[in-house]
């Protein structure tokens, strides 16, 4: 991971309640667009797992759950970024709702890299939902349809978000100011 390292104690950006409250409204609009029709939820882990788990639970849909794992290869010696499967999809995609269910849009190298390998697969429908969007950093063009909250371009952690594996078990999102130079790949 990176070479900086966590200065103070986390902070808290977004409430638990602010949270629910928008998880809530992005389950109710996901529940409108697809009325009638079951969803498949790709959630990239780990840090979605906790946004997949609340965003589920606010749906009024027939939803399936299938789990990804993308490693990142993207420091300061690869400044290209690449991304690779650790787990791909197990079950069929040809002909189903998919919406991929992530964290946080940073760079946009993961969910650029999975909308480029699902689409081939030949889904009925390819969606995206992000709890966070942080347009700051974005290399890959990446366009979610459902934002939970767009953020200026600070570490978070929490709610499923890691530093060093730290911190996901935080119920807010918190701002983790950082100590030492910005690392320019991230
Ligand atoms: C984080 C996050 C997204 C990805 C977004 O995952 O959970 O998957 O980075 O960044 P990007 O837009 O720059 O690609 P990470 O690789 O830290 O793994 P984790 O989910 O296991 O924490």
């Amino acid at each position: 991971m990176r070479e900086q390292s966590a200065s103070q104690a986390p902070r808290v950006l977004l409430t638990r309640e602010q949270i629910a409250t928008r998880i809530e409204q992005l389950g109710a609009q996901i529940s409108r667009d697809f009325a009638g029709e079951s969803v498949l939820l790709l959630a990239v882990l780990k840090g979605a797992s906790i946004f997949l788990a609340d965003l589920a639970r606010s749906l009024s849909l027939d939803a399936q759950f299938e789990f990804v794992m993308a490693a990142s290869y993207g420091g300061a010696r690869h400044s290209q970024g690449t991304v690779s499967l650790l787990q791909s999809v197990a079950g069929p995609v040809e002909g189903r709702n998919v919406i991929l269910v992530e964290d946080i849009l940073d760079t946009g190298r993961t969910l650029n890299y999975l909308l480029r390998t699902l689409q081939p697969r030949n889904p009925r429908q390819l969606k995206v939902a992000v709890l966070l969007d942080k347009p700051a950093r974005r290399e890959r063009a990446v366009h979610a349809d459902y934002v939970g909250f767009r953020i200026p371009n600070h570490f978070v952690v929490g709610y499923g978000m890691d530093f060093d594996e730290r911190y996901r078990n935080l119920p807010e999102i918190c701002i983790l100011p950082m100590a030492g130079p910005p690392d320019p790949a991230g």
